[in-house]
C-alpha cells in the first residue's frame, strides 16, 4: 500500500516546460501520498536557499549576470550541495522532485552548449527510478499566464528546451499529456508515482550514467 517503511523511498522528478504545471501537481501528488501514509517530501531544483541558490536566483530575475557554462556550474552546483537527498531515500523517504538534470541539460543546451559537455557535471549524481515529463506545447503554456517574468520565459527559446528535453528520453521516462485537464494529470500522476515506489524498494540506488 505504498506506506511500508521496509525499502528505500522513491525518486521521482517532474519535468517541463516553464508553465507546464509542475509545481500544482507536485503539490498534489505529495498530499496524496502524504494521505496514503508515505514517508515522502517535496523537493524542487533549483533550491534558492542556499548560497548557491541565491546567486541562482538573482541570474534568473536578470538581477546578475553570468557567462552560459558558469551559470551551468552553478544550477549543477545547487544539486551537488544536496547531499541530504541519498540519506532521505535510503532512510526510506520517497521524494517528489521538481526538475532535476534533465532541466539542466535541456536548458543549457538550448542557449548552444554542448550537450556532452552539459551532461558531465550531472554524472554521479543519484539517478531518478522516475522521470514523469509533464508535456505542453509551448503555445499552450504561454496561454496559461504568469509567463515572461523571468530569463527563460520566451516562446522561442522554450521551444528549443523542449526539443532537448525530447532527445534526453530514456527508459526511466513516463511522459503524460500535460494539457489534458488537471484531475486526468493527477490521477495518471498517482497511478506512476504508487507503482514505482513499490517497484523500487527491492532496487539498489543508481547514479546517473549519462
Ligand atoms: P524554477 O524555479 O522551477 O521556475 P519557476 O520560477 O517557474 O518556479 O526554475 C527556474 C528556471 O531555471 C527555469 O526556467 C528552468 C531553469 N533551470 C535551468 O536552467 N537549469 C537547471 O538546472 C534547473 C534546475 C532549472
Amino acid at each position: 500500500n505504498g506506506s511500508s517503511n521496509s525499502g528505500r523511498g522513491a525518486l521521482i522528478v517532474l519535468e517541463g516546460l516553464d508553465r507546464s504545471g509542475k509545481s500544482s501537481q507536485c503539490a498534489r501528488l505529495l498530499s496524496f501520498l502524504q494521505g496514503k501514509g508515505c514517508q515522502v517530501e517535496g523537493w524542487r531544483f533549483p533550491d534558492r536557499a542556499t548560497g548557491v541558490g541565491q546567486m541562482i536566483s538573482a541570474y534568473l530575475a536578470n538581477e546578475s549576470q553570468f557567462d552560459d557554462r558558469t551559470i551551468h556550474l552553478l544550477f549543477s552546483a545547487n544539486r551537488w550541495e544536496k547531499t541530504l537527498m541519498e540519506r532521505k531515500l535510503l532512510g526510506g523517504t520517497t521524494l517528489i522532485v521538481n526538475r532535476y538534470s534533465y532541466s539542466g541539460v535541456a536548458f543549457s543546451a538550448a542557449k548552444g552548449l554542448d550537450i556532452q559537455w552539459c551532461k558531465a557535471p550531472e554524472v554521479g549524481l543519484v539517478a531518478p527510478d522516475l522521470v514523469i515529463y509533464l508535456d505542453v506545447q509551448p503555445e499552450k503554456a504561454v496561454e496559461r499566464g504568469g509567463y515572461g517574468g523571468e530569463r527563460y520565459e520566451r516562446i522561442g527559446f522554450q521551444k528549443k528546451v523542449g526539443e532537448h528535453y525530447h532527445s534526453l528520453r530514456d527508459s526511466t521516462w513516463k511522459v503524460i499529456n500535460g494539457s489534458l485537464p488537471m484531475e486526468s494529470v493527477e490521477e495518471q500522476l498517482r497511478e506512476l508515482a504508487m507503482n514505482c515506489i513499490l517497484e523500487c524498494q527491492g532496487k539498489q540506488l543508481a547514479n546517473l550514467a549519462w
